[in-house]
């Protein structure tokens, strides 16, 4: 670790003090701790003099120790020695974070950091001309498995390309930061596997090995296959005879408690079941009998040759990479050509891939037309989100 010492006099304001709000809050802090323990809040009130100003300031610093009866060395050791303190001012606009850390640096921190140099400044901890950016290298931040990686302010923004990154930082130059959605970069669900699950993916086995745990004999509850391990929010807590369990353990009446999984409606919940689905449907596709799938055959969707440059089909909900394996299968690389199918067209292939009307419910082909006609602007233009 560096030198770290207080950014030189001419940028240090003469005073600080918090505003009304962060006033207020860092009183309540501080009658958090036991009486005579009230020195323990030093962090969380420099973090919030940091968020307050940018940077902690010489006179933050002093301010802290007051309120906190501390002498001012004790507050100026904490601020140097840990490293999310920034002792000097960054950039306004953004303040890039790259984990430089051995896994980072195996898959590509080098490259972001060359970026980085790029785009803001040469060194570390330098402002770019206009003021608004900043960069340093930093030690692991812990989402090693997306790695590589960079924070900004409380966020970070993982499995990251070169090129993404310049994206990025163009997007807080301009004041649009808001815009990039946090986590990986790719289609990666949180640290799950790249291209969807690896694990549990074979409805069969999880089948026999749910029955197996039912002694003889002993009503089961249902568990979708594909749900063994995972939330089932159709549950009725109330009702033990039909308590989903947790970890995909079968309940039985009369048996153990086995505690129910907790209800959660995130978005998590929703990327996971639209991955799992994906997968259900993509290990499906095709399988049903010939005669199921062949009879509405004319209705099958024309295909094309494999253009030189096929739209990305992932970026419509509801088409991952399997999906969009299968659909190459079938002929189908363009949103035009999703853009136009009829309801007929559209009923075979969600036939197809047995997705019980899913593309009906998403909406493919209202999907497909926004990214044929405008790519990702026009997608936010219509459905106000990025395309996922
Ligand atoms: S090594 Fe980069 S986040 Fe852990």
């Amino acid at each position: 670790m560096s030198v770290r010492r207080l950014a030189e006099d001419r940028v240090q304001p003469a005073s600080f003090s918090f505003n009304e709000e962060n006033a207020a809050w860092a009183e309540k802090t501080i009658r958090k701790y036991p009486e005579g323990r009230q020195q323990s809040a030093v962090i969380p009130l420099l973090m919030r003099a940091q968020e307050q100003e940018g940077w902690v300031t010489r006179a933050a610093i002093e301010h802290v120790a007051d309120m906190l009866a501390m002498p001012y060395i004790r507050v100026l050791e904490v601020a140097t020695f840990y490293t999310q303190f920034q002792l000097k001012p960054v950039g306004t606009r953004a303040h890039i974070q790259v984990c430089g850390t051995t896994p980072c640096m195996l898959r590509g921190a080098e490259d972001l950091i060359e970026v980085c140099k790029h785009k803001i400044h040469h060194d570390p901890f330098e402002l770019n001309a206009d003021g608004t950016l900043s960069w340093e290298e930093v030690e692991c931040q812990g989402a090693c498995v997306n790695a590589p990686m960079v924070m900004i302010f409380k966020d970070s923004y993982e499995d990251l390309t070169p090129a993404q990154l310049e994206d990025i930082i163009d997007r807080f130059e301009a004041g649009r930061g808001g815009e990039v959605k946090p986590g990986p970069q790719t289609d990666r669900i949180y640290s799950a596997p790249a291209g969807g699950p690896t694990t549990l993916v074979d409805a069969t086995s999880a089948k026999k090995t749910t029955a197996k745990a039912v002694p003889a004999g002993e009503e089961t509850v249902h568990v979708p296959p594909a749900n063994a391990g995972r939330v089932d929010e159709s549950a009725d807590e109330t009702n033990p005879a039909v308590r989903s369990p947790a970890n995909g353990k079968t309940a039985v009446p009369g048996g153990p408690e086995v505690k129910p999984a907790r209800k959660r409606a995130t978005p998590a919940s929703d990327e996971i079941k639209e991955v799992i689905s994906e997968t259900a449907a993509a290990d499906a596709a095709g399988k049903g009998p010939v005669d199921e799938i062949s009879r509405d055959d004319k209705n099958r969707p024309a295909g094309i040759e494999k253009p030189a440059t096929p739209d990305d089909l992932k970026m419509i909900s509801g088409v991952g990479p399997k999906i969009e394996a299968i659909l190459h299968e079938l002929g189908i690389y363009t949103f035009a050509q999703i853009a136009a199918w009829k309801k007929a067209e559209r009923e075979w292939v969600d036939g197809y891939l047995k997705f019980g009307g899913r593309i009906e419910r998403d909406d493919w082909v209202k999907q497909a037309k926004a990214l044929a006609k405008g790519g990702e602007a026009e997608y936010i233009k219509v459905f106000g989100k990025k395309p996922r």
